[in-house]
């Protein structure tokens, strides 16, 4: 069995109505000037004002920054950076979906160390300690929450940029299922796909260690349970809630195990032709279990008791997501071009059976 060393740095609290306590817990970690970082959309749902609210309540200074959408870039930091330098913030509470948890992240580098985000690309470049940060995700997907890893998109080069460091692990992380059920259905298949992908990925992972696999399992029973449920009806609380919680092992998976294949192929199609995250890793994840199957078809059958690709195929529907790179629009002559990205990306070392372009070919072919 693989050694682990495993930390955990990050209180979690579960419950429906526990976003209330947000004041509560940022005086518990020490606040006092606090720098709220929620997209514009928390503000249009009202999550940002009740955030204000509830930390003013505990007489807390609360600066908010709102000037982001999906997927921060290197601007995005910058001009974060640059609103809260002279604020004398001593606390980070990042409030939305996974672009919102990671923009809070990357600011903290930069506010706390100096210099541009882009000298974070990497792992563990911050020598100084970070500010404190509480998250609250506002969508069940990613699991940033449970990262020590922000995503930044380099805004000349388009390059997607993983900067990690433990030392940017939330302090916090409030879980309050009631916060998505406002998400739209076409959110809430997204996200709940790439949850179920972290699931999958990680579970037969070269990086997999005993506890990751604990993740791994909890966040596919969870999810798999659930996934249906809140398509069908978005307002079901316990599924809603299940799939917080199976996003958030998930996300634990991802940062003790790493990915896979179909991350390394589902990237290069969000940079190339703008296909959401959780969309690109549904195209490719049962076929990337298909391919994988020589090597790791006994621990997916043992995941799962039926046939784990047909189910994921299942879910795809269910989710009304493209099931083809056809149906997604995506030309069949870029293929190969394609696979050479995906063969350069980060994840796909991590990938059960070695994976390169000629891999990753024949895995767009599959799910052309
Ligand atoms: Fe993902």
């Amino acid at each position: 069995m693989s050694p682990f060393d495993f930390r955990p740095r990050t209180r979690i609290l579960f419950g429906a109505g526990e976003f209330a306590r947000v004041g509560e817990i940022a005086r518990e970690v020490g606040g006092t000037r606090c720098l709220l970082v929620a997209d514009r959309g928390m503000v249009d749902a009202g999550y940002a004002q009740e955030a204000i609210r509830s930390l003013k309540a505990r007489r807390m200074e609360v600066f908010a920054f709102h000037e982001f959408d999906a997927s921060p870039t290197t601007s995005v930091i910058e001009a974060g950076r640059a609103f809260s330098a002279t604020l004398d913030i001593n606390l980070i509470v990042g409030l939305g979906g996974g672009s919102s948890l990671d923009c809070a992240k990357a600011i903290n580098f930069v506010l706390t160390n100096g210099g541009s985000v882009r000298d974070y690309w990497g792992y563990g470049k911050a020598s100084r300690p970070l500010l404190p940060m509480i998250a609250i995700p506002t969508t069940a997907g990613t699991g940033s929450e449970a990262q020590t890893y922000a995503i930044v998109v380099d805004e000349d080069t388009r390059v997607p940029m993983a900067c990690g460091d433990g030392k940017a692990a939330f302090r916090v992380a409030i879980l309050d299922p009631k916060l998505t059920v406002t998400q739209p259905a076409a959110l809430t298949a997204a996200t709940g796909y790439d949850a179920i992908s972290h699931a999958i990925e990680t579970l037969v992972s070269t990086r997999r260690n005993a506890l990751s696999e604990c993740f791994s399992r909890e966040a596919w029973r969870l999810l798999n349970s659930s996934f249906e449920r809140v398509l069908e009806n978005g307002s079901d609380l316990d599924a809603r809630a299940a799939m917080l919680l199976g996003s958030h092992f998930g996300g634990l998976a991802v940062e003790y195990s790493m990915l896979g294949a179909a991350h390394a192929c589902a990237n290069p199609l969000t940079a190339g032709y703008r296909i959401p995250h959780g969309v690109a890793v549904s195209l490719l994840l049962s076929h990337v279990v298909k391919w994988n199957s020589a090597v790791a078809g006994e621990q997916y059958d043992e995941l799962h008791s039926g046939n784990l690709e047909q189910r994921l195929r299942e879910l795809a529907e269910a989710a009304d997501l493209p099931l083809s790179l056809r149906e997604a629009s995506v030309p069949e002559q870029a293929l190969p071009r394609l696979a050479e990205q995906a063969s350069a990306q980060w994840s796909g070392r991590f990938n059960p059976r070695p994976f390169d372009a000629a891999a990753a070919l024949e895995i767009y072919q599959c799910a052309y």
